[in-house]
């Protein structure tokens, strides 16, 4: 595995074998010494040209947790800014010598592109409303630890129901692909103003109805409401918006003992999930983000060959 661009591009037995080496990696997190020699003498340079907390932290904890050399670039700041083209500034860097470029962009297919460019690796770290590949695998880590706690450890056959924004969602993309190749079943479920239009060639179940669907839920992951991607009105409000489509109190309460609640967060409380919710015992956000460092540990290992026996 050259890129990681896309969880269409993981076979069953790929997106496994990084889980697994994600769970050595997820010990590292609890040790007083949190450093490994894997990946000493390479060079990643984290390249993110939208916000970012979670992803653009837990790369850069990775990569110097696993002894990688690891810079920052951002728009502001860089020649981006003077005008350079991405292209230009990923040749200039890859020129230096870099191992491996992660990059988050705000337009589709940006990291693709660059990886047509580059001799380093490329990992995508999110593309505008396309793709978010190492989040769909820190949710997978997540919610395979939880079926180890609550069931047989197994994703086929497990319900996963995704709500709220899917429109804008790279998120969501990621994880049906990478859920579809790992068996579980997937509902969607989101307003009409907020579905892709393309959403009935995906493969998975879609419904309105969300009472319904949480009803035999295994896990439910709530979206962010993505208002900073919306230019017009996809609901008359956040309260109405909450009360159709949010994990709103009265819904925890009705939830199985046994389903998990996964945000990818930032979260907007009181809108997609309330206070209650994201701070209930059955929620794994906390998990979401610990998991993070452990899956991007072992998709750095995984792309720049730490080797058996290097770990
Ligand atoms: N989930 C996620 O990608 O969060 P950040 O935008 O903080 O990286």
């Amino acid at each position: 595995m050259r890129h990681l661009l896309s969880t269409a591009d993981l076979s069953s037995a790929e997106a496994t074998a990084i889980l697994d080496v994600a769970e050595e990696m997820h010990d590292v997190q609890s040790r007083p010494v949190k450093k490994l020699p894997t990946l000493r003498g390479k060079t990643i340079v984290n390249m993110f040209f939208e916000d970012s907390t979670r992803t653009r932290t837990s790369f850069e904890i990775a990569g110097k947790w696993m002894s990688a050399d690891t810079i920052n670039v951002s728009a502001k700041g860089s020649s981006v800014s003077k005008g350079e083209s991405m292209r230009d500034t990923m040749l200039t860097l890859d020129a230096m010598g870099v191992d491996c470029f992660v990059i988050r962009h705000p337009s589709s297919g940006a990291p693709r592109q660059a990886a047509g460019w580059v001799t380093a690796s490329v990992i995508n770290a999110g593309d505008g409303q396309h793709e978010h590949p190492t989040q769909a695998l820190l949710d997978a880590f997540t919610l395979r630890r939880h079926f180890r706690e609550t069931a047989d450890g197994e994703f086929a056959g497990k319900r996963l129901v995704i709500v709220g924004d899917l429109l804008h969602s790279r998120v969501v993309r990621s994880n049906v692909l990478l859920q579809r190749t790992l068996d579980a079943q997937v509902t969607l479920v989101a307003p009409p103003t907020l579905l892709p239009t393309d959403v009935e060639t995906w493969g998975v179940r879609v419904t309105q109805d969300f009472d319904a669907a949480l009803a035999d839920a295994d896990a439910v992951m709530m979206l962010r409401v993505q208002r900073e991607r919306m230019s017009g009105g996809f609901f008359p409000t956040a309260r109405e918006y909450a009360e159709n489509y949010g994990l709103t109190a009265e819904r925890l309460h009705r939830l199985r003992p046994t389903t998990a609640i996964l945000h990818p967060g930032p979260m907007n409380r009181g809108v997609e999930i309330s206070s209650e919710a994201a701070d209930a015992t059955a929620s794994r956000v906390l998990d979401q983000v610990s998991a993070g460092v452990a899956v991007r540990m072992s998709v750095l290992y995984h792309l720049l060959g730490g080797g058996e026996g290097n770990r």
